[in-house]
């Protein structure tokens, strides 16, 4: 007899819904869906065990569960915490969480260039969107910064350390897709840094994949670097027959030509399919893939406003249809300015 799974109750920012046992706060907000749910650097939920080390998902649990009300004496993050029944979260409703987070961006960006001017994941960058929201204008540091040069980790990828926030994922991304793990981050504390272990690189058929899973710009493919910004090409599904990958992928065009090609991802930046290198890196003629027509971008970004078709129902909520709508007017509510 199969057991029942135990459904628990929970409100965030002021909408309810109802999700299994052991589900996190994150993916709770995720099925309300709409402005409330909390931003991820690190989670991704096709990666197994990834979250837990940037805190910029953190929230405020003002309740704790129906058995036990009392509120959490501090910030959680909501990755990594799971739902009690009766809980409820404040995310854009809570000045603490804001503050929480404003100060996670002020440390990711302590040692992070601010070159989104010639960085090639600049209209799609996590951390610019944050910047843009919770950023401040002035250091308040003086020390000197950690720099690195960047680095050729194999024939496709570039690294560029400076702009690393530590975040694991093309770790598990490797760790869980290829055969073979050739990198890792090496070193503690703040020597911590992404490097391939000695005399190796980066070439194993899916290892392309940690260019997507990367949120800001520390890992760039060479076949596309410095070919456009990412705001003047046109996102076009296509597939094509591969034996190795599902051969669906984002084709990134301008007029007839490929600029680079990746794989396609859902409204979190989260892949759907991983895609293989040859797919990625070797088929940029277009002869080569059936194209199925313009991609949705389904995420915001301070940059790509107004550059991709706006899905039709930006505003309302994904899964929980009985959830409160929430209206471009919230924004302002609580005094943060949230950029579409
Ligand atoms: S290189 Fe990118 S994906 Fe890898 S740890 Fe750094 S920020 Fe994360
Ligand atoms: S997304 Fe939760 S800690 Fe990074």
């Amino acid at each position: 007899m199969s057991e029942e799974v135990k459904k628990f109750k929970i409100t965030i920012d002021g909408q309810t819904t109802e999700v299994d046992a052991g589900t996190t706060i994150l993916e709770a907000a995720r099925k309300i869906g709409g402005k409330s749910v909390p931003p991820a650097m690190c989670y991704y939920k096709p990666l197994e065990t990834s979250g837990g080390r940037c805190r910029t998902c953190l929230v405020e649990v003002s309740k704790g569960s129906e058995a036990d009300p009392r509120p959490m004496p501090k910030l959680v993050a909501s990755c990594r915490t799971a739902v009690m029944d009766g809980m409820e979260v404040k995310n854009l409703t809570s000045e603490k969480a804001q503050t929480g987070r404003k100060a996670v961006t002020e440390f990711l960006l302590l040692n992070h260039p601010l070159d989104c001017p010639i960085c090639d994941q600049a209209g799609e960058c996590h951390l610019q969107d944050l910047g843009y929201q919770h950023g401040v204008e002035n250091t308040r540091t003086e020390f000197e910064r950690r720099t690195f040069e960047p680095e050729d980790i194999g024939p496709y990828i570039k690294l560029h350390m400076n702009r690393c926030i530590l975040c694991a994922r093309c770790v598990l991304t490797a760790n869980q897709l290829t055969e073979e793990r050739e990198h890792g981050i090496l070193f503690r504390g703040d020597h911590a840094e992404i490097s391939t272990y000695l005399n190796k690189a980066l070439t194993n058929d899916f290892i392309g994949n940690v260019i997507d899973v990367c949120p800001v710009g520390a890992l760039t493919d060479k076949t596309s670097r410095f070919a456009s910004r990412v705001w003047f090409t046109k996102p076009m599904d296509a597939h094509c027959n591969c034996d190795k990958c599902s051969g669906k992928a984002v084709l990134w065009m301008k007029d007839d030509e490929i600029i680079r090609v990746t794989a396609r991802k859902n409204q979190y930046d989260e892949v759907e399919d991983f895609i293989c290198n040859e797919c990625r890196f070797e088929k940029k003629d277009p002869k080569l893939w059936t194209i199925e027509g313009p991609r949705h971008i389904d995420r915001h970004s301070v940059i790509s406003l107004n550059h991709y078709e706006k899905p039709k129902d930006y505003f309302r909520q994904i899964d929980n249809r009985d959830a409160k709508e929430i209206s471009a007017s919230d924004d302002n509510q609580h005094g943060e300015k949230i950029l579409e």
